[in-house]
């Protein structure tokens, strides 16, 4: 991971650039990084604010050999990655809110796009995009956003060398996916777990096609989020907005 590195001052957005470069054949592993996007994207097809300079704006593309279904497992081995990284460099308390926003008290530092490219129900190559907002000070935040985000500096008073991160970043990544394609889930899921804001809370879901409130319980073997309303029900989600309350 991180071999090969494709890096830029000011893209629209990172994330068709490693589509183009892996439908190119790039190798696995390979990260297209940038200093400035002015087209960011996140999930659920909202803005991503990615200003010069101040975060870590990079996808990476990986071709791991995997049925269609288990490719939200990535997405979760990534959050756990980025999440053991930050610890490690900056010893701050994060935490992972389903499926795969990082946190850090409650506000959001880092989220995580996953795009995919498939075959009928065979994975070509995922892109994973990642955005850390690393050096930002409070200023540098819309006001919109100013409440809800935050970044390591204004966390921890300290500036992240950005090149240090990402190489921990890498290492560790690649810790986690070998071990993933050699044993399956299960380390990835406990992690996940340890580190999850989610689990144990009440949360109202908005998915496409309901609303559901109840207690999130945990991720099952596939890593699909487990919620269980007040009838004691059990409701698998894989894909929503979560909503938090007290209790
Ligand atoms: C989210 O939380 O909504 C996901 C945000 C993902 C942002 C990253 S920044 C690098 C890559 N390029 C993009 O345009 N988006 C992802």
């Amino acid at each position: 991971i991180g071999q090969n590195v494709i890096a830029y001052d000011e893209v629209v957005s990172t994330q068709p650039l490693a589509h183009e470069a892996a439908a190119k054949g790039a190798v696995e592993g390979t990260i297209v990084l940038a200093e400035l996007q002015t087209g960011g994207k996140g999930r659920l097809g909202r803005p991503w604010h990615s200003p010069k300079g101040t975060g870590i704006w990079m996808s990476l593309i990986i071709r791991p050999s995997i049925p269609l279904p288990k490719t939200p497992q990535m997405t979760l081995l990534t959050a756990v990655a980025v999440a053991k990284t930050i610890r490690e460099e900056t010893g701050l308390p994060v935490k992972i809110k389903w499926p795969n926003d990082i946190f850090i008290g409650d506000k959001k530092v880092c989220g995580i796009l996953t795009e995919l490219n498939a075959e009928s129900d065979r994975v070509n190559y995922l892109v994973i995009g990642i955005g850390l907002n690393a050096n930002s000070l409070e200023s540098d935040f819309p006001s919109e956003l100013a409440q809800i985000v935050t970044s390591l500096r204004i966390e921890s008073g300290e500036s992240l060398k950005r090149v240090t991160f990402i190489q921990r970043l890498c290492r560790i990544f690649e810790e986690e996916y070998d071990h993933y394609l050699r044993a399956g889930f299960e380390r990835v899921k406990q992690e996940w777990e340890n580190h999850s804001y989610t689990i144990g809370k009440w949360v109202t879901l908005q998915t496409i096609s309901q609303q559901l409130e109840g207690r999130a319980v945990g991720l099952d073997e596939e890593g699909v989020l487990m919620v269980e309303d007040q009838a004691g029900q059990i409701h698998k989600v894989y894909s929503a907005d979560v909503n938090y309350r007290a209790n």
